[in-house]
């Protein structure tokens, strides 16, 4: 980490209010630049929006930012964003009517943040990995340090394994100052070479950024209103500059979709260990998916090939076999499930409840020991502790125009291959006969059958094969 400073002019810059102290006690608050429509993500979605681990981008930024005691945080979105403005409220937003860059943006960001002077921490909303030390680093260096001035810009910088088009920080050899940023489009082939590059997140001294804002030029290869050009304007005023360096991993910033798969693939191995940390076995945690929301307790087994959607939360001892699918359900301690099971929004799985192979269910809940064992359809039903669901049920909750309910007592049978038409009552401890299409009620502990009445031909299929075969061969000899 370089942190260095000069005296030079700081005294006779007017903004200038005196002493070593004077950053100590100052507030924070965050620009997250939002505005850019993304053409490299070739999509209709703003680029922000584009979900990691089941959460927009930029949601992740501000659940990170959210963790810091910060004044106030202002999104920049742009003019034609109604989803996002959703997606980051209760936060304000600011809208940057044209997309002159990120100097722009940011002017439009201190606009909104009104008469606001203590430090202005400014994200780019397309890298969301960033850490909560990460950056409760770059406020330290914005303290007044020993005998030094503090910086007034300081900029989060990283090694990338490719610095691609990332900007180039240009550091002073000596003493380690940051003297400039330099686009990758308007570097020259040194400057190409230097391996530290601008994360995009910078720390700002609040009181003089406007002044910065407002001297910026469009006059470089993008025709665009460079943030990064405030570092060399705050060096031609006499002010340093710091770099405080960061991880590639965190640093991350999604330009296309190959970006935004490299930073997937970081966010799923956070969430794998994360849940082993927390006591879950993962036989092969490369091929388990997680939501950024997604809950899982101790001693929960879960095999390889295992999806993971938001709002899933997973109980104790619980056992998830293989090519399973959840999302929004709930999944109480000792159930065992799969494999190939898909539980959809709205399920909940009581205590050691079972579900097995080629079942789907739906916003429906199996109370604790139920079992669902094969080949089945639950959707918008209640099935009893302890029922059993024979292979093959189908709840029949949609006539083409309403959804029904299905509501299955406790401890009741359902035969394999059973209809059930909702809306429709199974009582308690009944017993519905194998190939049953159950269109009325079924009263507490009744036996119940539906199916057509079985007749048997004593000896008919021998006759009928002779008959067949003599055809056959009439027709062979024609
Ligand atoms: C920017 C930096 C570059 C840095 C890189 C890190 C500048 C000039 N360059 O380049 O030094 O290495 O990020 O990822 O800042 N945005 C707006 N309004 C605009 C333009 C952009 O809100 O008018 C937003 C975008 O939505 C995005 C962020 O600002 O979230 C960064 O913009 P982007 O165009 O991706 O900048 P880079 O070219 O990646
Ligand atoms: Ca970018």
């Amino acid at each position: 980490m370089a942190l260095c400073a000069t005296d030079k002019m700081i005294e006779n810059f007017p903004g200038y209010v005196g002493g070593l102290t004077r950053m100590s006690n100052k507030k924070t608050a965050a620009i997250v630049l939002a505005a850019g429509l993304g053409t490299r993500m070739r999509s209709e979605l703003p680029k922000v929006m584009h979900p990691v681990a089941g959460h927009p981008m930029v949601n992740h930024l501000l659940d990170t930012l959210a963790k810091l005691s910060l004044e106030k945080i202002v999104v920049v979105v742009g003019p034609d964003m109604p989803e996002l403005e959703a997606a980051v409220a209760p936060h304000q937003t600011a809208v940057q009517y044209e997309r002159l860059g990120t100097g722009d943006a940011v002017k439009t960001g201190v606009e909104a943040l009104g008469s606001f002077n203590g430090n202005v921490l400014v994200l780019y909303g397309d890298s969301p990995l960033i850490s909560e030390q990460t950056l409760n680093g770059m406020l330290e260096a914005r303290q007044t340090i020993e005998g030094r001035f503090a910086p007034t810009v300081v900029v989060l910088g990283f090694m990338p394994g490719e610095p691609g088009a990332y900007g180039r920080l240009v550091v002073d050899e000596e003493d380690g100052d940051l003297l400039a940023i330099v686009e990758a489009n308007d570097a020259t082939p040194e400057e190409l070479d230097i391996p530290l590059c601008n994360s995009g997140v910078m720390c700002f001294d609040g009181e003089f950024l406007p002044s910065l804002l407002a001297r910026l030029s469009n006059d470089n290869a993008k025709g665009e209103y460079y943030l990064t050009d405030c570092v060399g304007l705050a060096r031609e005023d006499g002010f340093n500059c710091a770099v405080v360096e960061g991880d590639e991993e965190e640093l991350i910033g999604v330009n296309s979709r190959i970006e935004l798969a490299l930073v997937e693939t970081i966010a799923q191995d956070r969430l794998r260990e994360k849940a082993m940390k927390g006591g879950a076995t993962l036989i092969d945690p490369s091929t388990v998916y997680f939501s950024h929301d997604t809950r899982i307790g101790k001693e929960v087994q879960i095999e390889p090939n295992v999806f993971f959607g938001p709002g899933v939360t997973v109980g104790n001892n619980v056992h998830i076999k293989s090519f399973c699918h959840f999302e929004g359900a709930k999944i109480e301690a000792n159930a065992i499930i799969g494999p190939f099971a898909r539980l959809r929004p709205g399920t909940t799985l009581g205590d050691g409840a079972r579900v097995g192979n080629f079942v789907e269910i739906k916003n429906a809940v199996v109370d604790a020991g139920g079992k669902v064992n094969h080949l089945t359809y639950i959707g918008d039903a209640h099935v009893g502790a302890g029922a059993n669901i024979g292979a093959g049920t189908i709840t029949c909750n949609y006539d083409g125009f309403m959804k029904s309910k299905t509501i299955i007592g406790a401890g009741a049978f359902i035969g394999s291959n059973t209809a059930l038409v909702a809306p429709v009552n199974v009582g308690p401890g009944a017993i519905v006969g194998a190939g049953s299409t159950i269109t009325r009620d079924v009263g507490e502990n009744d036996i119940v059958t539906t199916r057509a009445e079985q007749k048997n031909a004593r000896g008919a299929a021998e006759r009928y094969r002779e008959r067949k075969q003599s055809e056959k061969d009439q027709k062979t000899k024609d």
